[in-house]
């Protein structure tokens, strides 16, 4: 699937986009066949209504979208996006000056509704009306950004059967090789030699063999790190969890697949920055050789885990991983992961909620996800709770008894593994559509890597290239 608008030169018919207190003066302008056919049809300038505008030969002369008011489009992000599908086969170029959010988001809206998830379905799927960019937008930024975005939902999409360590890693080999950037993966006993010890052990019940994937990219500027949960399937370890909450668990490499989205953006954007990605990809299997609820295991930083639960197994693997980031004290460390259920309870699917103790850091990155409509939301390291993860035998728990604050508890476990790096910020996403909507298919959906895409540059200080 290509997510790219049409060409400049392309015949193209006129959309204009019109919201609700702006169709009658619009409506005016029309020649008059036009206006009698949108007022026949009773066209009132919803959010996401569309009409097609007849020529005088009868054939589509244009189409107009609704753009409702302020409110509706609140309520419902992508939302005039709703009926793009219905509009006649043609391409389009936008005949209404729109504010540039408002542009963008329809720009970029456009082409992720063209985003299925095909692997498993043969047969064709029906053209789509096409959009010229915008005048003004950057047409090759929003159509990189719908690429990397599409990638983000395949790989969370795949079932786990087809999902794999092996082929999250063979995910990121394909982007190393297409963007040049470098990889090395520690897998299985190389774990434990290389002193990867907590994802050896999450990993290590599945014949699908625990690995570290570890892709640098860059050779000048600053150091920026990302971090993504890969759990390619959640069992919940001897800890099984209950079927209902089983069944989506095919997700839990969503962190993973959004970090992998957003290094794909910032290398095709050229950004002066020195990359990493760091990913542990694992599997949560039940196993004579799993890992148990009491073990305490010693990690990479030689902080002890004692284990209350094998179910709370991303914040393990995430802490090898991240300890092993900040040993290089790089400028800035971003972590992902579908790490609770607690943060879905705080804030629903579409929130995602992170933590971070620079208040520059965390003011711009709310202020670039309102602006690409990426919605994120601050939550607190709150210090008091820490003497929640300390459970006396070891050095950490890694599942609190009681579970209160869960989301936060679980940031405050993650942060103990990050010291000597200045700006760190950890998002608890869920990485999932739950049921359609305009431009979010239900299924895997990126969360909060256009927000950082949006908000990085200027907490690095990078001139954008
Ligand atoms: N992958 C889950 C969290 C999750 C569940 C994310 C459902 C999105 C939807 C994670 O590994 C987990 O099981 N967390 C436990 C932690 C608990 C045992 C401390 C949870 O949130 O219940
Ligand atoms: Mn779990
Ligand atoms: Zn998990």
């Amino acid at each position: 699937m290509t997510f790219t608008f049409a060409a400049p030169e392309d015949d193209s018919l006129p959309l204009h986009v019109i919201d609700s207190a702006g169709l009658k003066t619009w409506r005016e302008t029309l020649p008059e066949p036009q206006r009698a056919w949108v007022e026949a049809a009773g066209f009132r300038a919803k959010l996401g209504e569309t009409l097609a505008l007849p020529g005088p030969d009868g054939r589509p002369a244009g189409a107009v979208l609704g753009h409702g008011d302020g409110k509706a489009r609140a309520r419902a992000r992508f939302g005039a996006l709703k009926g793009v599908a219905g509009l006649p086969e043609a391409a389009y170029h936008l005949a209404t000056v729109l504010p540039e959010e408002d542009r963008d988001e329809l720009a970029l809206g456009w082409l992720l509704s063209a985003y299925r998830f095909e692997r498993y379905r043969v047969g064709s799927t029906r053209a789509l009306p096409r959009l010229k960019a915008p005048e003004g937008a950057d047409a090759a930024r929003l159509e990189s950004i719908a690429t990397a975005e599409a990638l983000t939902r395949d790989l969370i999409n795949t079932p786990a059967a087809d999902m794999g360590p092996d082929d999250l890693e063979a995910a990121v080999t394909a982007l190393a090789r297409e963007f040049d950037a470098d990889l090395i993966v520690t897998r299985d006993d190389e774990l434990l030699t290389g002193n990867l010890p907590l994802i050896h052990a999450v990993g290590r019940a599945s014949p699908r063999a625990p690995r570290l994937l570890d892709m640098t990219w860059g050779s000048e500027g600053p150091r920026l790190t990302l971090v993504g949960k890969g759990v390619c399937f959640d069992t919940g370890g001897l800890n099984i969890k209950p079927g209902s909450s089983m069944g989506l668990m095919k997700k839990d490499m969503g962190g993973a697949a959004t970090q992998i989205g957003l290094a794909r953006m910032i290398m095709a954007a050229g950004w002066k920055v020195r990359l990493r990605l760091l990913i542990p990809a694992v599997e949560n299997a039940i196993d004579g050789n799993a890992f148990r609820p009491g073990d305490i295991l010693t990690s990479r930083k030689g902080l002890t885990v004692e284990v209350n639960n094998t179910d709370a197994e991303g914040r393990l693997v995430l802490a090898d991983a991240l300890a092993l980031a900040d040993e290089e004290a790089p400028d800035a460390i971003i972590c992902m992961a579908t790490l609770t259920g607690a943060a879905r309870v705080a804030m629903g699917p579409e929130l995602a909620p992170f933590f971070c103790d620079d208040d520059t850091l965390a003011a711009v990155l709310s202020q670039g996800g309102q602006k690409v409509r990426d919605p994120v939301w601050r939550m607190p390291f709150w210090d008091p709770y820490e003497a929640m993860i300390e459970p006396g035998i070891a050095d950490l728990d890694n599942a609190p008894s009681g579970g209160q604050g869960g989301a936060i508890t679980a940031a405050l476990f993650l942060r103990r593994f990050v010291e000597a790096t200045e700006r760190f910020a950890h998002f608890d996403i869920y990485g999932w559509q739950p049921k359609d909507a305009p431009a979010r298919p239900r299924g895997g959906l990126g969360q909060g890597a256009r927000a950082l895409f949006e908000a990085l540059p200027s907490v690095l200080a990078l001139d954008e290239a």
